[in-house]
């Protein structure tokens, strides 16, 4: 090699080092700023979860009611409320700005999402010492909760408000002990609405049957697709931006920049969707169909009370539960897996399985001040 060729060599390898340093640092800082090191998820997740306060003045008492009130289960993580605080009262509104008009075009499970933060908040009213009376939305489009000065009435259900989640994980399968199956089989009910347990090998198959029905009706929809991605949360800078839709990690998934998960959700197969169901649902102690005798928003709120009611008991037993709504969300396949589920005239709104699971990373809520009107 002559003097020219080896100064052009090494040239050439130092722009090449050059070039792979540029590129190293580039890489480091655009992962350091897309997963925000400095940001503490789970910081935020447990100070929207703090305990419960009482004897505070009225108006604090009644923003921590709301508070309790938002930590409910609703579609997506949409939040899809709003708040007003009357003189003796609380007004929960939709906010409609929020709804999912793929998944829920007619606002279902919007309203169910209504009633399980309804739910929360009668628990925390009682707690903090008012007697709750409740007009639903039969003529108007919200619900009102008159609230009278009263005697503290503890629910042993309010400890476990912050403590509920919608837990996707697979379960460990172990069968869920006698006493406490005994203590959630029978839930205290809303009228027009009921409860069916399915735990048998039979029963088991049809659920499954119409979870993978679902999921592969689901995930070839283009526009279902599109819904979910636009409320995946896929890195915690993301979710703490918006504080609200469907964080990765709390699913089991991992951090990943926007496009890369956009990517890999768009490219999944909706056989791998359903596969990923057929195990969690194998893995579980067993199934709870919500039914109802009619399809309007007030039994749809009363549907959000029940299921609440049925999560925060299972929570307090260390018993978790998640929703597989598929089958009650594509229409083709609601009235079928009706009759197939043996509810006569019933219909079908909420599908959950349950068992025991670790817990998963907690799920953010806007603060009060953002639902509040
Ligand atoms: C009406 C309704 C429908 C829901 N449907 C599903 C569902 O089909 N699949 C699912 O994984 N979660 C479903 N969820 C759970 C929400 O995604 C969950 O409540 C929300 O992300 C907040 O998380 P958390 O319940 O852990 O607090 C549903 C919740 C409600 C109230």
């Amino acid at each position: 090699m002559n003097k020219i060729q080896s100064h052009s060599t090494i040239r050439r390898r130092n722009f090449l080092k050059y070039l792979a340093a540029v590129g190293i640092t580039a890489a480091g800082g655009y992962m350091f700023f897309e997963y925000a090191p400095w940001l503490n998820y789970d910081e935020q997740a447990k100070q929207i979860r703090r305990p419960f306060e009482k004897n505070l003045t009225k108006s604090a008492q009644m923003q921590e009611i709301v508070r309790y009130a938002t930590l409910a289960a609703n579609g997506h993580n949409t939040q899809p409320w709003k708040f007003v605080i009357k003189q003796n009262a609380i007004e929960i509104y939709p906010d409609y700005a929020r709804r999912l008009s793929v998944v829920d075009p007619g606002d279902r499970e919007l309203w169910i999402s209504l009633g399980c933060a309804l739910e929360n908040l009668l628990i925390a009213a009682r707690s903090a010492g008012y007697t709750p009376e409740v007009t639903y939305p039969y003529a108007v489009d919200f619900i009102r909760i008159r609230l009278t000065a009263d005697t503290m009435q503890r629910s042993p259900l309010l400890d476990a408000i912050p403590l509920r989640q919608n837990t996707r994980s697979e379960y460990t399968s172990q069968i869920i002990k006698r006493n406490d199956f005994d203590q959630i089989h029978a839930p205290p009910l809303e009228p027009g609405v009921v409860v069916h347990f399915v735990t048998n090998s039979a029963g088991l198959k049809t659920v499954l049957e119409y979870v993978i029905q679902g999921n592969l009706s689901q995930y070839a929809d283009k526009a279902f697709v599109d819904e979910l991605i636009y409320w995946l949360r896929f890195n915690k800078k993301e979710a703490l931006a918006s504080l609200d839709g469907l964080f990765t990690r709390c699913s089991g998934n991992p951090e990943v920049p926007r496009w890369l998960g956009r990517m890999f959700v768009a490219g999944m197969k909706p056989q791998q969707w359903a596969d990923a169901d057929t195990k969690k649902l194998r893995s579980s102690h067993g199934a709870v169909v919500l039914a109802s005798e009619s399809d309007d928003k007030t039994t749809w709120v009363r549907t959000g009370q029940v299921y609440e009611r049925i999560a925060l008991k299972m929570t307090s037993l260390n018993i978790k539960s998640a929703f597989i709504n598929q089958p009650v969300e594509v229409t083709k396949l609601r009235s079928q897996f009706q009759s197939a589920i043996g509810l006569g005239a019933y219909l079908p709104q909420l599908l959950m399985r349950f068992g025991y699971a670790n817990t998963m990373p907690r799920s953010l809520r806007r603060p009060i001040k953002q639902v509040l009107i």
